[in-house]
């Protein structure tokens, strides 16, 4: 049966660049996305570009009965998914009792509760074959709180001691789990969160997604727990550990506003 790594998100950015990477190493992909137009023609290309299996569903994220079909579907077919990279979505800025709940509620079920359900449905395969591999895409916003970006923040803090916890739990089964963890990466995803940050467009923190997508391979097949790709990166986050909270508080909270232009 031949295997699949089903990419969340790989319409766009980083998830984009991740299945382009792996289909590079000849790796069959399953893409999941919202939009039809371009899961088709990146399945298309890749498969042309490649010679691999290129499959995609279209799955909104943030609506679990669209999950559950899909998780169904996986269930049914013959697909052996042996590497899940939870790497779906999106941000919001501003005060958070100013945004529209809907969209904090489907930030949660995009960034949190589909990834834990996949890990939760896959791994059980995985576990039940003695081996697979997860990454789930965490940010360098897992490491403190984030003032403006509050439920953002929260939500990637959720998903790195998640990962972590879970690649203990695991590792016997012979599952690999490990967590990205991205500092600024050049994609749309700040501009769809309404943030304008043209200013750190030539910042040396920004890296493409192409850049964070080797990194991350090449960290996967040495099986690093906790992925943050370039060395300022790596570095910023460790800078919560020496600083008391309320000072690495209101530094998120001033970066957070600065970046947006406020
Ligand atoms: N860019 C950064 O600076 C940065 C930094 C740290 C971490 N990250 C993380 O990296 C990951 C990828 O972000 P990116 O920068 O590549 O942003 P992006 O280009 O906006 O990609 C986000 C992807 O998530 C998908 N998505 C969003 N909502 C969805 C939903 N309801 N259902 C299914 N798919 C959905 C989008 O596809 P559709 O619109 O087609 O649904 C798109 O493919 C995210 O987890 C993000 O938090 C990004």
């Amino acid at each position: 049966m031949p295997k699949f790594a089903l990419i969340t998100g790989a319409s766009s950015g980083i998830g984009l660049a991740l299945a382009e990477a792996l289909a590079r190493r000849g790796r069959n992909l399953l893409l999941v996305a919202r939009q039809r137009p371009a899961l088709e023609s990146i399945a298309h290309e890749l498969s042309q570009r490649f010679a691999v299996q290129t499959l995609f569903r279209v799955c909104d994220l943030s609506q679990p009965l669209q999950l559950t079909g899909l998780l169904h579907e996986l269930e049914q077919g013959r697909l052996h998914i042996d590497l899940l990279i939870n790497n779906a979505a999106f941000a919001s800025f501003g005060p958070y009792l100013e945004q529209d709940w809907r969209q904090e509620q489907a930030l949660i079920e995009v960034g949190v509760l589909a990834s834990a359900r996949l890990c939760h449905s896959l791994g059980q395969h995985m576990q039940q074959r003695g081996g697979g591999q997860i990454l789930n895409v965490s940010s360098l916003a897992a490491f403190q709180p984030g003032p403006w970006m509050s439920n953002y923040f929260a939500s990637k803090a959720y998903l790195l001691h998640f990962s972590e916890a879970l690649r203990e739990e695991l590792a016997p089964h012979g599952v690999r789990v490990s967590v990205l963890c991205p500092g600024p990466t050049n994609t749309g995803f700040f501009r769809k969160a309404g943030m304008d940050v043209r200013q750190m467009a030539d910042s040396k923190f920004m890296l493409s997604a192409e850049a964070v997508a080797q990194y991350t391979l090449k960290a996967l097949d040495k099986n690093r727990a906790i992925i943050i790709p370039g060395w300022r990166n790596r570095l910023v986050s460790r800078l919560p550990g020496f600083a008391p909270r309320w000072l690495t508080r209101k530094v998120a909270a001033r970066v957070n506003r600065m970046m947006a232009g406020n």
